[in-house]
């Protein structure tokens, strides 16, 4: 079991931001990762919706005889990780917006969170704000339009530009000293909110966390692949195979696959 891969997906290209810290912290490790880009985005859709969606993506992965699944998605782990949990046997890594640093840290009091309705609407989001963000001013931004534009490769459009330009400047306006990313997607354009932002203002993605999670829970049950061997890193769309290709490294492996 322990050379089976991690399966990892996202409502598409986005979780691959995930694939690659996981990649760099885990060099060994063989991992399959599902860019559910046909219905993409999962943002706008219903929390029955997005459940079903993940249940679809974790039986294809454990088809594929992952040893551990990685929620890539902010959206799909708030609205369907607990259930996924509580319904198949076995291990669940998942991704929310990291508010707790940004809490923790901030001088200004308040904090930016660009993410998904899904995500912002969900229970889970509610209570880890609620619990972490007390007597901070969180100012929530959903970010309409934003996957899209990336799932069809235009991250450095003037229609992107002037996205980001509109969901940050109410939160320069009012002093944010960290923007949290609570979207697998946005690591993607990090550098277009550099050149939006203050210098002063903090970008928190949680990827590098998510990586180490990964690590740990593999660790503590047995499951890291002992061999020394190049892995085997492979990648399936039901969309663009041209786009993934745009966000893959050297050593992926991308595929068409109708799921
Ligand atoms: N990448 C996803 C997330 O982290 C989903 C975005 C979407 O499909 O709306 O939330």
């Amino acid at each position: 079991m322990s050379t089976a891969p991690i399966g990892i997906f996202d409502s598409g290209i986005g979780g691959t931001s995930i694939l690659k810290e996981i990649c760099a912290l885990l060099p060994h490790e063989n991992c399959i990762y599902l860019a559910d880009s046909k219905n993409a985005p999962y943002g706008n859709k219903s929390e029955s919706e997005i459940l079903e969606l993940s249940i679809k993506n974790t039986k294809l992965l454990l088809e594929k005889n992952a040893k551990i699944i990685v929620v890539a998605c902010n959206t799909a782990t708030t609205n369907a990780i607990t259930y996924l949990r509580a319904n198949f046997n076995v291990s669940f890594i998942g991704i929310e917006p990291a508010i707790k640093p940004a809490a923790l840290n901030t001088k200004s009091k308040t904090i930016g969170i660009l993410a998904t309705k899904g995500t912002l609407s969900s229970h889970l989001f509610h209570n880890t704000s609620a619990l972490y963000a007390k007597g901070i001013k969180v100012i929530e931004q959903v970010g309409n339009g934003i996957v899209p534009l990336i799932e069809s490769g235009q991250l450095y459009s003037s229609k992107m530009e002037e996205l980001l330009k509109l969901y940050l400047q109410p939160m320069i306006d009012q002093n944010i000293d960290y923007l949290v990313l609570g979207c697998t997607h946005y690591p993607y354009l990090i550098p277009q909110l550099e050149s939006i932002l203050p210098n002063h203002v903090k970008i928190i993605d949680s990827g590098l966390a998510v990586a180490k999670q990964t690590k740990t829970i593999l660790d503590q049950n047995g499951l890291l692949n002992p061999s020394k061997t190049k892995p085997k890193i492979e990648l399936f769309t039901n969309l663009d195979l041209e786009i993934l290709k745009s966000f893959s490294q050297p050593n992926y492996k991308s595929y068409f696959l109708d799921f």
